[in-house]
């Protein structure tokens, strides 16, 4: 028996579907839902703000509460620009949703310097 060509479109249709299904799967693991804020400072900051770091170490006790909503409002983007993920090719800020970005600021937020909470990044 020959496969015909509708039933070749259709399993190539029906592979391409799984793809797709897989693919949200596999983003959809690492949304603002499933992760925490600090699971998200862990994976997108921490990376290049641990101790020693080049680029200088920050924790959410690095700065104050009202140090880090200015860090947010007006210095997050111009400093991180050009900022790439290291072994990745892709940008730091076009990584993040607005939503993971809220996360990650009401992390630092919560557990800055003069917060009821002071945490280091790597703290429990
Ligand atoms: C790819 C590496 C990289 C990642 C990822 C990264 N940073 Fe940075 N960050 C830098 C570099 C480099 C600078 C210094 C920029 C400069 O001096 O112009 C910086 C600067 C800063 C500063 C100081 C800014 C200032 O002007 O006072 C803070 C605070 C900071 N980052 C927090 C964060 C937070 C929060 C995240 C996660 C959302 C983050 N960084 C992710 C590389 C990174």
């Amino acid at each position: 028996m020959s496969v015909t060509k509708p039933t070749l479109l259709v399993s190539l249709a029906t592979a391409s579907l799984c793809l797709l299904m897989l693919t949200f799967a596999l983003s959809g693991s690492t949304t603002a839902q499933s992760k925490s804020g600090k699971d998200l400072y862990k994976q997108n900051c921490r990376v290049c703000h641990e101790k020693g770091s080049a680029s200088g170490e920050y924790s959410p006790m690095s700065l104050t509460q009202d140090q880090w909503k200015i860090f947010f409002k007006n210095k997050l983007v111009p400093a991180h620009k050009n900022a790439s993920m290291p072994g990745m090719n892709q940008k730091l800020l076009e990584m993040l949703t607005p939503e993971q970005l809220k996360a990650i600021e009401k992390f630092a937020v919560d557990h800055a310097a003069d917060s009821e909470q002071p945490q280091t990044c790597s703290g429990e």
